[in-house]
């Protein structure tokens, strides 16, 4: 299954809207056979890859398949894996997630079952022990979070992305903040960038910054990703030409939400949505929504603090992307990732789950769950 899951993170930013998936085949004495990844949208599932990969489909008679996500029981874009699976009667399967669209959830497992196969949910497999069981179903959970997430809540998984001091500045006031954490650690956020559809930023960053926010990665080649801009005047339309955004991507690629009813002027043809706004504040259900209907599956909140808050404080963030280079600013004079969260008392304070850390060359990346 751990093989399975480093497999299944080879897809990245490839097969949205469906989820990253990893499978690996043994045989009956658990002798590596064969492994595969869902790789592309539209191609081979994983179990699908797997059995290629392994060319003599006769092997899998009596082979254990471990997969990442429950084997879908549906005709889609490719064939049902689990039918497929069935039919060359593995002695057994085990899956770590099960797959909460309506059309698999359990039906998977059944197909197979009714064909003699022993099914496992991981959780099931007593030889483990259920501290290997969990580790084991959170980083599966971990691989499909955007997947899962869109199917569990209908909107598009969030995850911020915050580049910081050890005290949690961002950025100087003056706008200055290039660069706060070294090269390795910008490339290593570009690999995360990968994971997502779309990178939002508010409209100041843009001003300020005048970012590019591409993948810019060895292993991301060819991803080309969208950017949504929250600029409630649509105050960047009107020179959106000369900016980075569109130097790297086509002009629908870049959305910029604005305030229902603004009169704009759009001479690039960037797609413009509009958004009911409160106390200055958009209404991030109907954004979500709204940018969940033109295919957005998930984002990521790169800055700067006012949009970070702004979604942190609407209960809207699953995960957190934090780079920490060892660095002090001091309060006076910076900006803190963290200073639209308006935390009054520990009560209030925001919690993370399922962290964990590493060094990035000089720096600390850490991430975690809201
Ligand atoms: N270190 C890092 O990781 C990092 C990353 C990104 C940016 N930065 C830095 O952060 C600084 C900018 O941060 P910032 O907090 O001033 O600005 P920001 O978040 O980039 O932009 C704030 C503006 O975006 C719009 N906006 C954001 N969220 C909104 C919402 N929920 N509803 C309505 N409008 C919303 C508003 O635009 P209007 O003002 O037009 O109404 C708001 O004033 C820059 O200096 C930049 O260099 C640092």
């Amino acid at each position: 299954m751990r093989l399975a899951l480093r497999e299944g993170v080879r897809g990245t930013g490839r097969v949205a809207p469906n989820p990253l998936v990893g499978c690996v085949i043994v045989d009956r004495q658990h002798r590596f056979l064969s492994s595969g990844y869902h790789a592309q949208l539209g191609g081979d599932h994983a179990e699908a890859a797997a059995l290629r990969n392994l060319g003599d489909a006769s092997k899998v008679t009596g082979s254990h398949v471990y997969v990442t996500l429950e084997p879908c029981a549906h005709q889609g874009r490719t064939p049902s894996c689990a039918k497929t699976l069935a039919q060359l009667k593995p002695e057994s399967v085990t899956y770590a997630v099960e797959d909460p669209n309506p059309l698999v959830a359990g039906k998977g497992a059944e197909i197979l079952r009714a064909a003699g196969v022993t099914v496992y949910r991981l959780d099931e497999r007593t030889d483990l022990s259920a501290e290997v069981r969990g580790e084991l179903l959170d980083a599966a959970e971990d691989l499909a979070e955007v997947f899962l997430h869109n199917l569990r809540t209908a909107e598009p998984f969030v995850a911020v992305k915050v580049a910081s001091t050890l005290d949690g500045q961002m950025a100087f006031k003056s706008g200055e903040s290039k660069w706060i954490t070294g090269e390795a650690a910008r490339l290593h956020a570009h690999s995360i960038r990968a994971r997502y559809d779309a990178v939002v930023v508010g409209s100041n960053t843009v001003v300020i910054d005048n970012p590019s926010l591409d993948i810019r990665h060895p292993d991301f080649v060819g991803i080309e990703n969208r950017v949504i801009v929250f600029d409630p005047q649509g105050r960047i339309l009107p020179t959106l030409a000369r900016k980075n955004l569109l130097k790297v991507r086509a002009a629908e690629k870049i959305i910029i939400i604005v305030a229902q009813g603004t009169k704009i002027e759009n001479p690039c043809g960037a797609t413009v949505v509009e958004a009911a706004i409160n106390s200055g504040q958009f209404d991030l259900k109907q954004v979500l929504a709204t940018v969940k209907n033109i295919g957005v599956t998930s984002l990521m909140v790169e800055g700067g603090a006012g949009t970070i808050g702004a979604f942190f404080t609407a209960g809207k963030v699953q995960r957190l992307h934090l780079y920490q280079a060892p660095v002090v600013f001091g309060g006076q004079h910076a900006l803190a990732w963290s200073s639209a969260f308006g935390v009054t008392d520990l009560a209030g304070k925001f919690r993370f789950a399922r962290w964990s850390w590493q060094r990035v060359g000089d720096d600390l990346y850490w991430t975690g769950l809201r």
